[in-house]
């Protein structure tokens, strides 16, 4: 039997959770089960998938990757060429910078997002910095722009004037950082194709949205690129000299998930009950983690079941000896990094309905051992 804190490396493995939960059918938006103490690595079928878009058909043969802009020497890969360069293997949490979307109040536009629209996998591929090398990359290129092969019209206001393709933009330092992968498997198979078949970034630290998926074009620019994916759409309010102004999102905020129990959970009073959950950061390290079973009141400390790894999160427990009192309770959990940085009890307005990354209230009803 697999202990908890082994990480699972085989996709094939028992799995006793359901499917993945539809938020939107057509462009794909499944929310994973959020059950990580199951497996550290989701398997892959369990993967969340968002797209903005119909998933576009590729095929390996006639696959290019271009490479171009702020270079000397722009040139085209192929889907051999790509695989025939030295790779390397990274494990990294993806979480959409929408995840928890549903705990806000009032509620907001957009997929409503419970717990699982974040999923851990080890992504194949060869480093973005080696690509960027290859082609001599200018001094004075700023960003690099990853581009996808999907297009259309986003629905919301405001919209573009004509199709676009989906689009991001990693500030050079990132673009540059060996952990940013042109990832071509995960979990030891090759991409699904809703997950970005046959080629995709894989942007470690940096929510969901960086990680382009059906990879084509490779940018480098000589100007910040303010493209509709980092201006519209995943931008926040930032302060610059007491004025607001609009900024692309970027690295991921330190955040827990509880898993276990579920929202409105009836468990037995007076009985030990194992809660469990994730713990994740953008370039920091989780530390410390702590639960409170009384809505904030007190913490106690939990117990991380795997070693920190950049970029990947770390599972917990705790051992809940419920009360002897039936009624409701609220349970919360609450991560620390090793730069000082706690996780916040409010989510920040200046994310509008992203980064959701304050404690998530999970209610649960504590009930009398006898009627169980
Ligand atoms: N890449 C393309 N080309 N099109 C998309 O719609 N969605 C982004 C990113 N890459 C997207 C994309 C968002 S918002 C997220 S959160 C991640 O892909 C999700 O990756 P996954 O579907 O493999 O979980």
């Amino acid at each position: 039997m697999k202990t908890p804190n082994e990480p699972h490396f085989d996709n094939g493995a028992p799995f006793s959770s359901g499917g993945l939960i539809i938020r939107q059918q057509e462009p794909k938006n499944l929310e994973a089960p959020f059950v990580p103490i199951e497996s550290y690595l989701t398997p892959t079928e369990l993967f969340y998938i968002r797209s903005h878009f119909s998933t576009p058909d590729l095929d390996q043969a006639s696959y290019q990757l271009r490479i171009e802009g702020a270079v000397k020497h722009p040139y085209s890969l192929s889907y051999d060429d790509l695989r025939s360069m030295p790779s390397e293997k990274r494990i990294a949490t993806l979480e959409c910078a929408g995840n928890g979307r549903v705990f806000l109040v009032p509620q907001v536009q957009g997929a409503q997002w419970e717990l699982g629209a974040v999923s851990t996998a080890e992504w194949t591929g060869v480093p973005l910095r080696a690509l960027l090398e290859r082609a001599g990359l200018e001094g004075d290129a700023c960003e690099i722009v990853l581009e996808g092969a999907d297009r259309g019209t986003p629905k919301e206001e405001p919209r573009p004037p004509e199709p676009i393709s989906y689009a991001w933009s990693l500030p050079r330092a990132k673009a540059i950082a060996p952990e940013v992968l042109i990832a071509y498997a995960m979990n030891g198979r090759e991409l699904p194709r809703d997950h970005g078949f046959p080629v995709r970034a894989i942007v470690p630290g940096h929510y969901g949205m960086a990680s382009v998926k059906w990879l084509t074009r490779i940018m480098a620019v000589r100007q910040p690129f303010h493209g509709y994916w980092l201006t519209s759409d995943y931008a926040y309010w930032d302060s610059m000299d007491g004025r607001p102004v609009r900024r692309a999102l970027g690295e991921m905020q330190l955040k827990s998930e509880i898993a276990r129990p579920r929202v409105y959970q009836a468990l037995p009073a007076d009985r030990i009950y194992t809660v469990s959950g994730a713990a994740w950061a953008g370039e920091t390290d989780v530390i410390e983690i702590e639960v409170s079973t009384d809505g904030g009141q007190t913490w106690a400390d939990a117990e991380f079941l795997d070693p920190v790894r950049r970029h990947a999160w770390r599972r917990w427990k705790f051992d809940w000896l419920t009360p002897k009192k039936p009624g409701q309770y609220t349970l919360l959990s609450r991560a620390k990094d090793g730069g000082g940085r706690v996780q916040p009890r409010e989510h920040d307005q200046n994310y509008g309905v992203y980064v959701i990354n304050h404690s998530l209230p999970i209610e649960v009803f504590v009930v009398d051992s006898a009627g169980q």
